[in-house]
């Protein structure tokens, strides 16, 4: 009944709680043989972790990566690879007064009907912290994808009301500013944006866009495990996130067949598309295209206002959240959003080169 693991191929179960000792993940089938580069997790954890900038929370974690099992003189082995980040900075005194009462929009009072029981310590299991285990399981399928060729690039294209221009999208810029936005002049209006909600003591929502390129044709199963089913399962087990758009998404009820209809062409790698309205899947698919796709992300819930709320015995009471806050989780969230789009293509390129190798005889 539990569900704490994803993918079937390539599957992954992470564990642990915001302020408990540590988090961390079990990797189950990772071929044998692949090159962990133990740096570049870390990397990618740092890409995640709280801290980094002025414009995340400031709690302060170095999220040091230990691999437990699975990797032998720097290769998987083929064994299930655990890795464990510890918690080093929580401060759970800050959510005493959350013992017994209930921030508006968290998932306090959810986890308190459901189980009887919650870890009201920095938010136990519902806390972003969780995703620590994600990005690190994520760059292990990023070094497997990399082998491929396959890329996979996200970004910040809206903060609040404010959106990046289409067609406004250098890669090499993302990494250069703390919002991580792919143009200079957005990421300053981004930050800025993000800065006054913290000092209103507000939060502020927004979009990541993901880009994955060089997927080969054929990735994703026809009908429940459709290439983009598991993506918008992946990206709305993400914390805070809303909502979820590939391709065209909700513009395309606004079309008509004869302009959105992907025509198809000859090019140098073969069949393509002339248009890419479908966003790189079809019928579940993978058709060789570019796969992109949009994630919405809310303001998140714990706000340094007063909030009207209730407590376990339904009697109103006025809030006051103490502890350390993202007031927007976007430019955190690129690298999980990254990471879980890397562990569906992961699964959906062993599961497909199983497929192919039996229907191949070899
Ligand atoms: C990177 C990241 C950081 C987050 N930081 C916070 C935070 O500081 N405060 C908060 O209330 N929610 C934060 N969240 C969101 C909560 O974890 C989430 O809103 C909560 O678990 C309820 O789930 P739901 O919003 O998906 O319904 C964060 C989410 C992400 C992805």
């Amino acid at each position: 009944m539990q569900a704490n693991t994803f993918g079937k191929a390539f599957s992954i179960s992470t564990f642990g709680e915001s302020h408990g000792p540590a988090v961390g993940v079990v990797i189950d089938g990772c071929p044998p043989l692949v090159h962990i580069d133990e740096s570049f997790i870390q990397k990618e954890l740092d890409r995640r972790k709280p801290g980094q900038s002025a414009i995340t929370t400031q709690r302060s974690e170095d999220d040091q990566v230990e691999i437990l099992s699975g990797v032998f003189e720097g290769k998987s082995t083929g064994q299930p690879i655990c890795m464990m980040i510890k918690n080093k900075d929580a401060r759970s005194k800050d959510y005493g007064n959350l013992q017994h009462s209930y921030r508006p929009s968290h998932a306090d009072f959810v986890y308190q009907a459901k189980y009887g029981i919650r870890d009201y310590r920095g938010g136990g299991r519902a806390s972003a912290r969780e995703t620590a285990a994600r990005v690190a399981a994520g760059a292990v399928a990023k070094l497997i994808l990399k082998q491929q060729s396959i890329d996979i690039i996200a970004f910040v294209k809206q903060v609040g009301t404010l959106e990046l221009p289409p067609d406004e999208v250098d890669y090499s810029e993302i990494e250069k500013n703390i919002v991580r936005c792919p143009n200079a002049s957005m990421a300053t209006k981004f930050i800025e944006a993000i800065d006054n909600a913290r000092r209103e003591r507000d939060s502020l929502g927004g979009t990541i866009s993901c880009h994955i390129n060089n997927c080969p044709v054929g990735l994703g199963e026809p009908v429940f495990d459709k290439l983009d089913a598991d993506l918008a399962k992946a990206m709305l087990s993400i914390p805070a996130v809303k909502g979820f758009e590939i391709g065209s998404g909700f513009a395309a009820t606004k079309m008509k067949g004869s302009t959105h209809n992907d025509e198809f062409v000859a090019k140098e790698k073969g069949i393509g598309t002339r248009t890419n309205n479908s966003g790189g899947v079809q019928g579940g698919i993978s058709n060789g295209e570019q796969i992109y796709f949009n994630v919405a992300f809310k303001p998140v819930a714990t706000i340094a206002q007063n909030q009207q709320t209730v407590d376990d015995q339904g009697n109103s009471i006025e809030l006051q959240v103490k502890g350390r806050h993202d007031p927007c989780v976007v430019p955190r969230a690129v690298p999980i959003v990254e990471a879980m789009a890397a562990l569906v293509v992961c699964d959906h390129l062993l599961r497909h080169n199983v497929y192919t190798r039996l229907a191949s005889g070899s």
